[in-house]
This record gives C-alpha cells, structure tokens and sequence, in this order.
C-alpha cells in the first residue's frame, strides 16, 4: 500500500506593505518577533503536529533569505522545500503552486505571520491530522472584537457552523478563521475550481466553503485559553513580542523553539541540539537549547 504523509505548507509571501519601511528590503515573515525569527513560530506549529515535509512559499525576492535560514531542513531533522509566488494572488492558490510537493497526500496550510500559542494545541493539531487523513478538513476559529478584518464562521442556533464569510461588514458572529488549515487529499484540484474573488485573489474562504457545504469541514474552536497573534502591524508586532517575552522570561522556558520540538520529537538527537545550541552558546536561545540537551531544563510540553 501507498503510504500517505501530511504535509504542510507555510506561506510567507506578500509584499507586507503596511510594515514599511521594515519590509523594504526583508520579507515580513524574517522579521523577529522578540528571540525568533517570526516564520519560526508556524514552522513550530507545523512540526508540533507531527508534520516533516514542508513546503515554504513566499517572493522570487525573499526566498533565497528563507533557504540561507532554514536551507533543506535536515538539521531540524525535517524536510524543506521552497516554491516562489511571483504575485500575492491569494491563499488557495498555495495549494496550486504545491500540487506537485502534496501530491495524493493530505495538507496543512499555515500562515507565515500567525503565532499560535496554548496548552492542549498539539492535542488539537494531532486530532485535524487524523481527521485530514479520513477525509475531512479542519478550520480553527477564534473570539475576536474586530471580525470585520477576518474570514469570519457563522453558525445556526445549535451551534453547527452554516457559511464562512470573508471581510464582510457586518459578520453574524465573532468567530475569526485564523490561518491555520488542514485538507484530506485532492486539495489542489478542489483549488483549481476557485475562481478570483472581486479583490483578485484565489480566497481560503470559498474553499472552506466547499468543504463546508459537502459536509466535509470540522470547526475547531480555540478557547479564551488560546493566543492567536496578529503581526500585521507595527503596533501587534510589539504586542507579540511582549507576549513572547513574557512568557518565556517568567517560566524560563522558550516557546515555539523548532529545535527543542525537532528533539523532543526525536527527530534530532541530544548532540545535534546540544552542537546548535553551542553556534548561539552567548544569548538566552542557545543556553536554552544546551540545558535542554543536558536534561537541566526538563519540560514534557513541548509548546
Ligand atoms: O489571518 C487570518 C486571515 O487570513 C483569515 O481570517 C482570512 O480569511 C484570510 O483571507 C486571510 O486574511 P487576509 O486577506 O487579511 O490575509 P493577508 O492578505 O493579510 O495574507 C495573509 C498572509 O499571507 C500575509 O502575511 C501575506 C501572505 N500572503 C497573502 C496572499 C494573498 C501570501 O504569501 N500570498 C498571497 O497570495
């Protein structure tokens, strides 16, 4: 028999113009959310569920800086490939640009500038893989107060979800989609199917649709537990950093740290964490890295 494999794409593209004059000379998703880089964070989210074949996309431009950070993956013990979008013409189109990565194979699809953040999240992120891999997608919605700048699910009064609607000005709930995604096999020909929204672009929304319609899309629903990060301006990017630092300065732990999942995964051994730590032994990241190689910090979780 054929074996299937999940994976996982990180878009990391866009033009990111709303960050000038950051994003003049660099891709948004390099840019450091306090002690990381910020595509590490979905990076993280996509290993935490289990995921090592991993497509990222983003400019002609950028791509090169992506490669020189993350190169073939193998150090993270996993398996990166890289595809260029030559303009933003929306998230479904992702799945078109990695037909050929995803091949008959179930996929995620993450957003490069989400950070997720929670206790229960790998449960979670392994419950849509099983569900991806019987054939039904997932979705993950979140309470927000400014709908109106998300794909938003609406529901009927039992709860079930009925339609998901993108950037509308009144939305009927409260429920943002975030960007996280996963797809049983044969999404790229369901992509296909899409045509250009009147904003020009190929929407996540109308796919989700599809599924929703067929019966095929569960809603899973990120409690106030949760942090789901925007990093869209200059103002949440200084929030997430705060977040970011907080958290890990008062537990002194690091959270989203792809290295320490990489090991606690067992997919990298105690010396190849331990020899990357040692490249960054002078800050607060490659201490971290050691002392966890040495069993000084001892955390089960791995987020
Ligand atoms: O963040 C969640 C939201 O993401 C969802 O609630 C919406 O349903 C979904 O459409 C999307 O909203 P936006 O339209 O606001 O996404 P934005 O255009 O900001 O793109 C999200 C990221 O993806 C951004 O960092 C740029 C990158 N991107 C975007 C497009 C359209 C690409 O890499 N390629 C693209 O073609």
């Amino acid at each position: 028999m054929k074996n299937i494999t999940m994976k996982g794409i990180i878009l990391a593209g866009g033009s990111g113009t709303r960050l000038y004059p950051l994003t003049l000379v660099t891709s948004k998703q390099l840019l450091p959310i306090y002690d990381k880089p910020m595509i590490y964070y979905p990076l993280s989210v996509l290993m935490l569920a289990g995921i090592k074949d991993i497509l990222i996309i983003s400019t002609p431009m950028d791509l090169p800086r992506f490669k020189a950070l993350l190169g073939d993956g193998s150090t993270l013990g996993i398996n990166l490939s890289y595809v260029s979008q030559s303009s933003p013409d929306g998230l479904a189109q992702a799945f078109i640009l990695g037909e050929e990565f995803i091949g008959d194979n179930p996929c995620a699809l993450i957003l490069g500038d989400n950070i997720f953040f929670g206790d229960g999240l790998s449960r979670h992120l392994s419950n849509s893989v099983e569900r991806a891999m019987r054939g039904e997608a997932t979705i993950y919605t979140y309470y927000v107060n400014d709908p109106e700048r998300f794909g938003v699910c609406e529901f009927d009064e039992r709860g079930y979800p009925t339609n998901i609607v993108e950037k509308a000005p009144n939305p009927k709930s409260n429920y943002a989609v975030t960007g996280l995604y996963f797809y049983p096999k044969g999404v790229s020909e369901k992509a296909k199917t899409l045509v250009p929204s009147p904003r020009g672009e190929l929407e996540i929304t109308d796919l989700n649709n599809l599924y929703l319609r067929a019966r095929q899309m569960h809603v899973t629903f990120l409690s106030r537990g949760y942090a789901w990060l925007d990093t869209g301006t200059h103002e949440s990017m200084m929030d997430a950093a705060q977040f970011v630092q907080s958290i890990e300065t008062h537990q002194g732990l690091k959270i989203c740290c792809p290295e320490e999942i990489s090991y606690l995964n067992g997919w990298i051994r105690k010396e190849d964490l331990e020899r990357i730590g040692k490249t960054m032994a002078n800050n607060e990241y490659g201490r971290h890295l050691i002392n966890v190689a040495s069993g000084k910090v001892k955390a089960w979780s791995k987020l």
